[in-house]
């Protein structure tokens, strides 16, 4: 079995995203954003939105969020969730399928947020460069910006629970996701998970598998302070966690522009 990339659309990942998250939940993160971003009624833009964690529960207290995400098979996710949603709720949403290390919307917002290791996605300083400046691009004059990253000593080691099991949908399909290796390349910082995602049938049945590999990429953060302030961005603080403190499994970087 080929492994697939994360959230591609042949595969589990980005069907069982919302499962994942549920598990093993950033306590907080939505509440440090909007005291971030500002009042209720107050502008984001969340790159690497994914499946609309963040956008929803940010727009149900009352921002106006637009999401972007370069995978089809999250945002489409997303969209089919918003729909759902109250149409006060709704009408606070735009989503769109696109690169963070790319897009121009042609407006400002009060915030900029990169959740959940959206950024750790990207390969290469230059990517990380690009995206930096569409951050800036997209921040009003003293808004607020803020990419959610792991520790670096977080990648050294296991991330959590070797497997997790649970239920899918209304219908008693269930999930089970193993973690079956993990590494991460000193030279490059390049950790790789390589995942077993299987839905099960209520009788017991595998019904579907995919193996997918989870690649996130260290990022320094003198690399990440210099690549901000060359596109006018000045550090505010780094949190190890939204509970505010210093040290943690985090490293959540805030910056002003
Ligand atoms: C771990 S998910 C986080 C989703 C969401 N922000 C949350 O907190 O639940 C990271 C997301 O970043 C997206 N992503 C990765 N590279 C991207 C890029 N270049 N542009 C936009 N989104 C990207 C992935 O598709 C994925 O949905």
């Amino acid at each position: 079995m080929a492994n697939l990339r994360y959230y591609d659309d042949a595969g589990l990942s980005a069907a069982f995203y919302d499962v994942v998250s549920n598990a093993y939940p950033f306590r907080g993160d939505v509440a440090f954003y909007a005291d971030l971003v500002g009042p209720a009624g107050s502008s984001v833009l969340e790159l690497g939105c994914g499946t609309g964690r963040i956008v929803i529960a940010l727009a149900e207290r009352g921002y106006g969020v637009f999401g972007v995400d370069l995978a089809p098979a999250m945002i489409q996710r997303a969209a089919l969730k918003c729909e759902r949603l109250p149409p006060e709720v709704g009408g606070r949403i735009a989503l769109m399928q696109g690169d963070m290390t790319r897009i121009a919307l042609g407006r400002a917002f009060d915030g900029v947020i990169i959740p959940f290791y959206g950024y750790a996605h990207l390969a290469d300083p230059t990517a990380r460069a690009d995206a930096l400046a569409v951050v800036a691009r997209h921040l009003r004059p003293g808004g607020k910006a803020a990419i959610h990253l792991p520790a670096p000593a977080m990648l050294r080691q296991p991330l959590g629970d070797e497997e997790l099991s649970g239920p899918y949908n209304a219908a008693g399909d269930g999930v089970r996701i193993r973690v079956v290796a993990r590494s991460f390349d000193e030279a490059t910082g390049r950790f790789c998970q390589v995942m077993d995602y299987t839905l099960i049938d209520p009788a017991g049945t595998v019904t579907r598998r995919s193996r997918e590999e989870l690649v996130y990429h260290a990022v320094g953060r003198d690399e990440l302070v210099a690549g901000a302030e060359t596109c006018g961005l000045t550090l505010s603080r780094v949190l190890g966690d939204f509970d505010g403190s210093q040290a943690g499994r985090e490293a959540i970087y805030v910056f002003t522009r």
